[in-house]
């Protein structure tokens, strides 16, 4: 897993999956641009990297749903660190119910968020890679984007519209050695899903699960290192899910 001095971006750094990854790239020796709209939470994150890790950070204040904010963040890193070799796409945000019953302002924020963020952040990371002829890119989508999920139908179609862009954006930048690969959880312990899920769906997951419990974030950011480091340089557009075997499709 050599990743050591590599720089990494990674968006919804202060909680769950993006604290796991960003722990997970410092133990392994990158330089990270963690990004986050929370910046109380996202400071004692990056305290706990550095105390930990000792590596270089960047903290930004970014709403990855903004053209403008993640051009600026695109530019601060590259100011900062002078390259971005890994981008981690991990924000993402949900609370379950019906269809039929959410309001065109929350669709709205479901797909900005969900969707138009990776498409914001790869539209300015990519040019820089081209030029470079490098890069690793890991967009997290959900099994929600795979199988569907109740209560979650725009959101399961913005992670299925991720995991499409992930494809094709694959194809376009082969030949420019970046990889673009995606990791997709299925029920993951983090203070987004406690928030977006009753304590008697969480019992219900868990029985449904083969290996019979939620993933922890760490576990997710094992497949995010795998995407991120040489080990996956011949590997692109792929979906690997980190379910503990709730979703077995192809
Ligand atoms: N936890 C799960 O069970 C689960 C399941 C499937 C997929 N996922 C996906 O995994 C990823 C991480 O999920 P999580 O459960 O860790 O989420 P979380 O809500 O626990 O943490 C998300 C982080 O992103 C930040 N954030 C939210 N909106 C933002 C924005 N617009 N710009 C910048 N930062 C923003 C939040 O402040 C927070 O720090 C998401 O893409 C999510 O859809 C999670």
């Amino acid at each position: 897993m050599d990743i050591k001095g590599k720089k990494a971006i990674v968006t919804g750094a202060a909680k769950g999956i993006g604290k796991g990854i960003s722990l997970k790239l410092a133990e392994y020796g990158a330089d990270l641009s963690l990004v986050d709209i929370d910046q109380p939470v996202l400071a004692e994150t990056e305290a706990l990297i550095k105390d930990k890790y000792g590596v270089d950070t960047l903290c930004l204040n970014v709403d990855v749903a903004s053209i403008d904010q993640t051009k600026s963040m695109v530019e601060e890193t590259l100011a900062r660190f002078g390259t971005i070799d890994i981008l981690v796409n991990n924000v993402g945000w949900d609370v379950a119910q019906p269809f039929w019953e959410t309001t065109e302002e929350f669709r709205r924020k479901i797909i900005d968020v969900n969707y138009r963020g990776p498409v914001n952040c790869c539209y300015w990371t990519v040019p820089h890679m081209i030029e470079k002829r490098s890069g690793k890119i890991v967009n997290i989508s959900s099994d929600a984007g795979r199988v569907g999920s109740l209560g979650e139908t725009v959101y399961a179609g913005c992670k299925g519209g991720v995991i499409a862009f992930t494809k094709s954006l694959a194809r376009e930048v082969a030949r420019y050695k970046i990889n673009v690969n995606s990791v997709s959880p299925g029920p993951t312990m983090t203070p987004g899903h406690i928030e977006g899920t009753t304590e008697k769906l969480r019992e219900a997951l868990k029985r449904a699960i083969p290996m019979g419990r939620q993933a922890t974030p760490e576990e997710l950011a094992n497949a995010v290192l795998f995407f991120a480091s040489p080990l996956s340089d011949f590997v692109t557009g792929q979906v690997l899910s980190v379910s503990g075997g709730l979703t077995m499709v192809d």
